[in-house]
């Protein structure tokens, strides 16, 4: 993988970070992963974190 290529992450009002571009994710148990525009979660409700599983609509999330 090339680490000095330049990623994108977009803020959007009430969603999550849209990265664009192919990421190394490390996880909190160490296992990496790699991911291709991956959307983060960061309303702190998904049931499948670091990623978006929608939940951010059903609570609401704004920000
Ligand atoms: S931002 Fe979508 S579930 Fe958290």
């Amino acid at each position: 993988m090339e680490k000095n290529s330049l990623l994108k992450v977009k803020v959007v009002p009430n969603a999550p970070l849209l990265v664009e571009g192919t990421v190394e994710l490390i996880l909190s148990d160490g296992t990496t992963v790699v991911k291709e525009n991956p959307h983060l979660c960061r309303c702190g409700a998904s049931g499948n974190k670091p990623y978006c599983d929608g939940s951010h609509t059903k609570i609401g999330f704004r920000g």
